[in-house]
Formats: structure tokens, C-alpha cells, sequence
């Protein structure tokens, strides 16, 4: 079975999506996938709630129960690891993770960390991607599905949404716009990379 590990720290929408998906299209029997675990670097994430009642594992690691990162990270690839079992390593999926994780951490999960950012990358790394899009003036916004390098919001690009920006427009309107099309190519991106055979 391959293990998929979703990290959150907030509302968990995307998180949400990508457990529907693999309960609606039944990932388990298709691919031998299943979410093994959603985990918070915030107690207080609404995702975990929504994990909870579907039976998924949840577990909180928060960051301010250690000095740096390098030791936060150390434990939360333990986490990992002990809920992914003896079999193939697990497919980390980075759903609204707000924290920059240790080179350590990326190049252990090299080729099964993959993240989603709120904008057309390369354009927008960083935060305020929809703040930023609008000050710019850019006519189309949208989402990026991505591998995790050591770079932030850098690595090969999986799958892109893209949407209109609106004279009326303000960053909520527009980051609903996209968000929406993030459940989507979520979804999808995973979908790929499990059909393709992870090793
Ligand atoms: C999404 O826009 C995601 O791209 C960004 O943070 C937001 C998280 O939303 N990294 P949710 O927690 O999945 O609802």
C-alpha cells in the first residue's frame, strides 16, 4: 500500500479534497494508495476536525515545542514515517503547510513531497500571492501544483490552474476563485503521480 501523509496547518480544504478524491474514486483499489494520516503544526486547524470524522489519523506537532527547526523537523519525519508503516515510503502532501521545512527534511521526502501554492508559478512565490497578483495588474491568476525543493515555491511544476482576474476583484474574491480550482488540481496531480507508479 502507498501511504499518503497530508500536512496542514489551517482550514484544510485542499486537504479535503484530496481525501474525497481517493474515497470517490476508490484509490485504494486503483492504485494501492490510501490517506494514511493528516498532520497539524497547529492544534487549532479546522482540517484536522474534518480528518477526524472521515477516520483518518490525526496528529499535531507544534513548532513551538521546539527550539529550531532542524529538531521540528527530525520529529515530524518520524511521524511520518511510523504512519506510513514498513512499506514504500509515504507520498507527503503539503495542503496549506505554512512552515518552510529543513533541507534535511526535503531531500529525505525528495520525489514524494509535493506542495500547492496559490499562484502561476514561477511568478508569486512567497505570500500574498493574491495581494500581489492584483497591485500587478495581472488579468489571470491561479495555482500551481509543484515538487518541493530546498528553493521556496521552486521545483518541477505538476499542474496549473488558471483563472480570470476581475475589474472588481479584491484578494478574497480572487483567492476563492483559485482556491477552487486548487480541489481540483490537487487531486489530479496525485492521481498522476499514483497512476505512474511511485517505487
Ligand atoms: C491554499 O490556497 C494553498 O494553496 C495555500 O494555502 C491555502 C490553504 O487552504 N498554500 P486550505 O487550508 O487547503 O483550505
Amino acid at each position: 500500500m502507498q501511504s499518503i501523509v497530508i500536512l496542514i496547518s489551517g482550514g484544510g480544504s485542499n486537504m479535503a479534497a484530496l481525501v474525497r478524491a481517493a474515497q470517490q474514486e476508490d484509490w485504494a483499489a486503483r492504485y494501492g494508495a490510501a490517506v494514511a494520516a493528516v498532520i497539524s503544526n497547529r492544534a487549532d486547524a479546522a482540517g484536522l476536525l474534518f480528518a477526524k470524522a472521515q477516520g483518518i489519523a490525526t496528529h499535531t506537532i507544534s513548532q513551538t515545542d521546539f527550539p529550531d527547526r532542524g529538531q521540528f523537523d527530525a520529529v515530524l519525519a518520524q511521524a511520518i514515517a511510523s504512519c506510513a508503516g514498513a512499506g514504500k515510503p509515504p507520498l507527503v502532501l503539503l495542503a496549506g503547510f505554512m512552515r518552510i521545512l529543513t533541507p534535511g527534511f526535503v531531500q529525505a521526502h525528495a520525489e514524494r513531497l509535493i506542495n500547492i501554492h496559490p499562484s502561476l508559478l514561477p511568478a508569486f512565490a512567497g505570500l500574498h500571492t493574491h495581494e500581489r497578483a492584483l497591485a500587478a495588474g495581472c488579468k489571470f491568476a491561479g495555482a500551481t501544483v509543484h515538487r518541493v525543493t530546498e528553493v521556496l515555491d521552486e521545483g518541477a511544476i505538476l499542474e496549473q490552474s488558471v483563472v480570470p482576474v476581475l475589474p472588481e476583484d479584491d484578494a478574497h474574491s480572487l483567492s476563492a476563485r483559485v482556491l477552487a480550482t486548487e480541489h481540483i488540481i490537487y487531486p489530479r496531480a496525485v492521481r498522476r503521480l499514483l497512476a505512474a507508479g511511485l517505487s
